[in-house]
């Protein structure tokens, strides 16, 4: 496993591998900020299974951080993710600098217009440009066959699938589902933050959605209900403040007001444990509900 530092050395070497060998040679990338948990590794071990090569980015991207998040205080663990990654028999860990990515005079920014202004969008204000810019960089510089995303950050999937299709971009956007801690807590960088109190109080987010995954098999069809069981089930643990649940369609974040049998609806949500703000989400999928002659 060889750590790159240079974005000419990584487009480089990522050149010479597509070239040398016989027949085709697929090449993905696992991008992350660091701080790596199961959830990323998940990722890792489908893009072990799948490609020849793997490259884990690693990069806490100041651009999609507000002024007052926590980028300063973002968890930067290289030696131990180098550690972990290294069981995993990752090709190459491209490390880059900030200047690496964002050199002196880089003016040049990639933004999916409308979604990235709602809901994570709305809340955070400029984060998803800073997404998809960094997104689009490595996705030149490495040119993977396949991306690997969790499916923990739902809107940033949606956002990223929808830049690569709008720009024609050459690399399979691979989504994979959320890796949870025994708790239901889903696994984030984020939860490190946590003390154990505010662990426990935070495993109410995924209770919640799963009441109204159950309401939804029960036959409960509007998203309003649903979205107040979700946010009547938070209520109960005082630990959680929760700043919004959506109830959406999954491939452009659209409202929705009833589900329906052929469809699959995004239920996503938002809160803060203490200073941290956590989101998780859940896929009600009409597929997965006993079907009834009358539903
Ligand atoms: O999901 C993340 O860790 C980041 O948003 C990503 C995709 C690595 C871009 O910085």
């Amino acid at each position: 496993m060889e750590i790159i530092n240079r974005r000419q050395r990584m487009s480089s070497v990522v050149r010479k591998l597509r070239r040398d060998g016989s027949g085709e040679r697929t090449i993905g990338l696992v991008p992350t900020m660091g701080a790596l948990h199961e959830g990323h590794l998940s990722l890792v071990r489908e893009a072990r299974r799948r490609c020849d090569y793997v490259v884990v980015s690693i990069f806490v991207n100041p651009a999609q951080f507000g002024a007052n998040e926590d980028f300063a205080h973002y968890p930067r663990r290289l030696t131990q993710d180098t550690a972990m990654l290294t069981d995993y028999n990752v090709d190459y860990i491209f490390a880059p600098t900030n200047d690496e990515i964002y050199p002196r005079g880089f003016s040049t920014y990639v933004n999916v217009e409308g979604l990235s202004n709602e809901f994570e969008g709305a809340a955070r204000p400029g984060h998803f440009r800073g997404v998809t810019t960094v997104v689009a960089l490595l996705l030149n510089i490495i040119r993977p066959d396949f991306a690997y995303f969790g499916q923990k950050d739902a809107q940033q999937t949606i956002v990223i699938k929808r830049m690569v299709r709008d720009l024609a971009i050459d690399t399979e956007i691979v989504i994979l589902p959320i890796i949870r801690e025994a708790s239901g807590l889903a696994m984030s960088s984020r939860n490190a933050s946590l003390n154990a109190e505010q662990k426990q109080a935070a495993a109410a987010l995924y209770a919640g959605l799963q009441a109204a995954e159950r309401a939804f098999s029960s036959g409960e069809h509007s998203a309003k209900r649903l979205s107040d069981i979700v946010r009547v089930n938070i209520a109960r643990e005082p630990g959680v403040q929760l700043e919004y649940v959506a109830i959406t369609d999954t491939e452009a974040m659209r409202p929705i007001e009833k589900l329906d049998n052929d469809h699959d609806a995004l239920v996503s949500l938002a809160a803060r444990v203490g200073a941290t703000r956590l989101i998780d989400n859940i896929v009600l999928s009409p597929a997965k509900r006993p079907r009834t002659p009358s539903s």
